[in-house]
């Protein structure tokens, strides 16, 4: 029987899910030969009613050192979140030589290559599969799994709040604002929802997913994102006449060795696997050479969920059964014009000449009309209507919306996103 004695840092919703699963589990991981104690847990605030039961024998702390600095401890989890601090006490641990686990993807997306270097030059282990996609083990397929593959693309809706802000528009015909209130109070929204609905983090957990799959690292800032707050209630309409339904998708392709990695609310087809996942969960599509397509689906968040994921990495830790943590290593060129179909939106005031107009300026930018969809017309004044393209570039399409926008009639911005 091995003996692992761990410390936790931040103790909330992950890292109470991670204590009881540690207790409940005991007599499991003494079949498999390991015997884990938690020495101590660090929270910030020591009088604050917990919601999980204290190990008999674990001391309850608010100083990361009494963990970071202990030489008993082997491996630390930091589940605190934020970045500086969650910094200093992830790389102070790898310093003193501790293994860590953590979900924080926030940390990880920003510092990834600091990590990985001082993982390496102090020999330790570093497990992070419960940042990206909580329970879903995205992370070890790609380390392990799928290590000796050719990873073409990975795709996927991962992010919760979203999907689950636009599945309810689209089921019950709500609008924006309404729905985020509502995600708030049932806890799928932060209090600020930014992040989530603006496509920041899948943006960060996009970067670290193209640096495991591709060997590759792509900087934050060179990500191009597109929110959610621009689709308007009749996007749905537009998309259901389409037999498609909008969801907010994260992708990262190789082309001609050149990575196409763009974040954006896109077109799905009612016949795609990613329209039938709805509500928080979450659902990832790797394709590769040699098993084509791969599927992951499952919940992206959660208590439960994420601890899971935490006590996984644990467990490859301990029965030295761990990846390096990100194994590729590679240079491809980033392509920000990629090529799609693509759906744009234009509201316009009803007049004549309009289609005609518009028709001239896909010309001048080579791009091919697919469908034009009109709703009957209930505004003059405020007149939705949209085309559907062939596969274009998105400089093009962009370089659309700026001229229309430009045209008397139009009336706001035009918003196109990718047809998935
Ligand atoms: N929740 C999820 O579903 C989920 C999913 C995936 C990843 N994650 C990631 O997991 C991490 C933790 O998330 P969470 O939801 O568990 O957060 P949380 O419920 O807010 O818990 C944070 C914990 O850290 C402690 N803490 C904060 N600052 C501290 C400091 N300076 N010193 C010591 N302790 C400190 C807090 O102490 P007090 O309890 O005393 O306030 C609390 O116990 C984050 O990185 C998050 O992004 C969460």
């Amino acid at each position: 029987m091995k003996t692992k004695i761990i410390g936790i840092i931040g103790c909330g919703v992950v890292g109470g899910g991670v204590v009881n699963i540690l207790q409940n589990q005991m007599k499991l991981l003494r079949n498999i030969g390991l015997n884990i104690v938690i020495k101590s847990i660090c929270v910030k605030n020591l009088n604050k009613k917990r919601d999980f039961a204290l190990p008999k024998n674990t001391k309850l702390t608010s100083d990361p050192d009494i963990i970071i600095k202990d030489k008993d401890i082997d491996t630390v989890i930091e589940v605190m979140g934020g970045v500086y601090e969650a910094k200093k006490v992830v790389f102070d641990s790898i310093l003193n030589g501790k293994n860590v686990v953590t979900a924080n993807k926030a940390l990880i997306s920003k510092h990834l290559l600091e990590i990985n270097t001082l993982v390496t030059e102090n020999d330790v282990q570093f497990g992070y599969e419960a940042a990206v996609c909580g329970g879903i083990p995205i992370i070890h397929t790609l380390q392990k799994d799928l290590l000796l593959d050719n990873v073409t693309e990975v795709s996927g809706i991962i992010n919760g709040t979203t999907n689950y802000i636009l599945s309810r528009i689209s089921t019950e015909n709500i609008d924006l604002d309404s729905v985020i209130d509502s995600a708030k109070t049932l806890g799928y929204a932060e209090a600020d929802p930014t992040a989530d609905i603006e496509g920041y983090d899948i943006r960060s957990k996009l970067g670290i997913i193209s640096k495991l799959a591709f060997g590759h690292y792509i900087p934050e800032s060179m990500i191009e994102t597109q929110g959610i707050t621009n689709i308007i209630r009749d996007d749905f309409l537009y998309a259901k006449m389409l037999n498609s339904t909008i969801k907010m998708i994260g992708t990262s392709k190789l082309v001609n060795n050149r990575l196409q990695t763009y974040v954006s609310p896109m077109l799905v087809s009612n016949n795609h696997n990613f329209s039938q996942v709805h509500g928080a969960t979450n659902i990832v599509e790797i394709k590769s050479d040699n098993l084509e397509s791969t599927l992951l689906t499952g919940e992206g968040a959660g208590r439960y969920p994420t601890a899971n994921s935490v006590v996984s990495d644990l467990i490859s830790i301990f029965m030295n059964n761990s990846s390096v943590p990100f194994p590729k290593n590679e240079t491809f060129g980033f392509e920000q014009d990629y090529e799609k179909c693509f759906y744009v939106r234009f509201i316009v005031k009803d007049q004549i000449g309009i289609i005609k107009n518009i028709g001239e300026v896909c010309n001048k930018y080579n791009i091919s009309i697919d469908s034009i969809q009109q709703l009957p017309i209930s505004d003059n004044n405020y007149v939705p209507f949209v085309i559907t393209t062939n596969e274009t570039n998105i400089k093009n399409i962009k370089s659309l919306c700026v001229d229309v926008n430009m045209c008397d009639y139009s009336q706001e911005y035009p918003f196109y996103m990718p047809i998935y």
